[in-house]
């Protein structure tokens, strides 16, 4: 089922999201409606307190398959890059954001099994940007500026 994603302004998506405790159905059915609801708005990320819920629940996929992280914590950073950033929950605007350029992960897996994801590019980007709406953090605090519809036609239009 697909879900409504809360915009900026909602003062939950300012709120520091709680643990999952209890790896069950109803879990299961968060993480489906979270994917269904990525996929419909054509997200790469969804984190759950943008469908109302303050648990410490993302999806991911960048273009490599569904990833589900409970209780996700960055264990290690290294790098830089600075790119574009947009939010489902920022609709319509981009940000210009530096991110470390690779970050590993321990997360939870949908039954309470632990594990580690290492990711680069895109993937580490996304990992950072997802796992700060945990803690009610935007990418709008940390962007370097916005990104403006004329920086894009012509940033598009050097790149042919
Ligand atoms: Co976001």
């Amino acid at each position: 089922m697909e879900r409504k994603i809360i915009k900026v302004g909602d003062e939950g998506l300012r709120k520091v999201c709680k643990p999952m405790q209890k790896y069950d159905l109803r879990l299961w059915l968060l993480l489906r409606d979270m994917a269904e609801t990525m996929y419909k708005a054509d997200g790469v990320g969804l984190a759950a307190p943008q469908v109302g819920i303050l648990r410490r629940v993302v999806v991911i996929d960048v273009g490599d398959g569904l990833i589900e992280l409970v209780n996700p914590e960055i264990i290690s950073a290294e790098g830089e890059q600075g790119g574009p950033e947009g939010c489902l929950s920022v609709p319509g605007k981009r940000g210009f954001v530096y991110r470390p350029e690779k970050v590993t992960v321990r997360a939870r897996d949908r039954h309470g099994k632990s594990f580690e994801l290492t990711g680069e590019g895109l993937l580490a980007r996304c990992l950072c940007h997802e796992i700060d709406h945990l803690d009610g953090v935007l990418y709008t605090d940390k962007m370097d500026h916005e990104i403006t519809e004329e920086e894009e036609e012509k940033e598009a239009e050097e790149q042919g």
